[in-house]
């Protein structure tokens, strides 16, 4: 059960540019009490992804769990549960994509996005260790979407035509791949 709630769209926190984790704090207690709420938070709503604004903490710390059970991505695009600190993106490949995105902080809603197809991320591990991470195709919108949150910045921001928004029901009954594959919430 966490201890945080998840805010929604409309909370300022979710508006702020978050603060970087000083090195030293990486693996205290409260550090560590964070990342369980969050991971809780993410498990109990079914998210993929989730980042330390969306629980009312206004630090540079995202988690990413994803793994697709889909032909169309290999196991090597796969994440296990990925605590990142202090993350920094790069653009590997400026190429669009677009993708229908969610947020359990805008609950219901889906939109479609443009972002770059290839990113690389550099961020601290838990234990406080450099680490890089490359995504591409969907895995690359979810290091986007979840690195924006640190930024103040929600997926509806990003959405180019308002007419490419819905519910999460319309989505479902007039978006949905034709391979019934639907789009996560991240
Ligand atoms: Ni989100």
């Amino acid at each position: 059960m966490a201890f945080r709630s998840v805010r929604r769209i409309g909370d300022p926190v979710l508006r702020q540019v978050a603060q970087r984790i000083p090195p030293e704090k990486i693996g205290s207690e409260e550090f560590r009490a964070l990342v369980d709420d969050m991971v809780d938070a993410m498990h109990e709503e079914g998210g993929i992804g989730i980042a330390a604004p969306q629980v009312g903490e206004s630090v540079r710390l995202c988690i990413v769990e994803l793994t697709v059970d889909n032909d169309r991505y290999d196991d090597d695009q796969s994440f296990e549960l990925t605590v990142m600190v202090n993350p920094q993106v790069s653009v590997l490949d400026e190429e669009e994509q677009a993708f229908w995105e969610g947020c359990l902080s805008v609950p219901e809603l889906r939109g479609l996005v443009h972002r770059p197809r290839k990113v690389r991320v550099d961020y601290l591990d838990e234990s406080g260790t450099p680490c890089t991470i490359q995504g591409e195709d969907f895995f690359a919108t979810v290091l986007q979407h979840e690195l924006d949150h640190l930024d103040g910045v929600l997926f509806v921001d990003k959405i180019r035509d308002t007419r490419m928004m819905a519910t999460v029901e319309e989505f479902e009954k007039h978006w949905i791949r034709d391979d019934g594959d639907q789009n996560p919430v991240v």
